[in-house]
């Protein structure tokens, strides 16, 4: 894969934490110091709805939105409201929405449209549930797996080609998530491989490139600057480490100095 020099993008999903406002001023407000002036890295902090106004200067983003823009459905937020708020990005269809919230394919697709149709930029997060799909050498392999591919298909379902860069797939296998067990690189570079094919399949060659793709899954300062250098990762969407401004800071800087 050639070497790609857009700026690699770390995206904090805070998922339903800090328990405080205050709490979640304070980390803003040490990451921003201690990140500023690291200008080929994009920082986005994906808090709770609540906190949005507390993020500040850096990049905002939201971790889910509704289909709709606007209207009866208690206790949903719509893209357009965030878009107001002065998000850039929102999370769609993490693994976490679809357990405890019956999110399908169908709906986070309607999603997709409906952030891309506000002006926001999506992290779709894509991931299998299990590693188990092995070829007959004993290898894991994506190709083996068709979740990865569904979940592709029906995400990008109705997205026109002209709007697929504004989609970044993050690859966040569900095994991985708050275990301690990350992915390998090799993982990461082959789920990367496999995204961008079959989205040149979908659309074409060119286009597909230009679609980042993050990892997730039990990232932390000592392990995030090999899935970008090996696993050829374009960012990372990291959970628990964000909660800690020196945990966090660390792997930012990290990343910095390993693009
Ligand atoms: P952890 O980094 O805590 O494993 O969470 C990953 C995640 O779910 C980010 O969306």
């Amino acid at each position: 894969m050639k070497n790609e020099t857009y700026k690699k993008l770390i995206v904090a999903n805070w998922k339903m934490n800090p328990s405080s406002a205050k709490e979640a001023e304070e980390l803003s407000g040490t990451v921003q110091r201690e990140v500023r002036g690291l200008k080929n890295v994009e920082i986005v902090l994906c808090p709770p709805f609540p906190y949005l106004s507390v993020v500040g200067a850096l990049a905002k983003g939201a971790q889910s939105c509704h289909w709709e823009q606007k209207g009866a459905y208690t206790g949903a937020v719509s893209p357009a409201m965030l878009k107001d708020m002065g998000c850039e990005y929102v999370i769609v269809g993490h693994s976490e929405r679809k357990q405890y919230f019956g999110e399908t394919d169908e709906i986070i697709n309607k999603k997709v449209k409906a952030a891309l149709k506000a002006g926001l930029k999506v992290v779709l997060c894509i991931g299998e549930d299990t590693r188990d799909s092995f070829d007959s050498k004993g290898h894991w392999t994506h190709e083996l797996d068709p979740k990865l591919k569904e979940q592709i298909i029906g995400a990008f379902e109705g997205v026109k080609k002209s709007n697929i860069q504004n989609i970044v797939v993050a690859y966040e296998p569900v095994w991985a998530i708050g275990t301690g067990n990350p992915a390998t690189p090799d993982d990461v570079l082959s789920a990367k491989i496999f995204i961008r094919k079959i989205l040149s399949n979908l659309y074409d060659r060119k286009e597909a490139d230009k679609v980042r793709v993050l990892y997730g899954g039990s990232t932390n300062k000592k392990n995030s600057a090999v899935f970008i250098k090996e696993g050829q990762a374009d960012g990372l969407l990291v959970g628990g480490a964000s909660l800690d401004s020196d945990e966090f800071v660390e792997m930012v800087k990290s990343i910095y100095e390993n693009s």
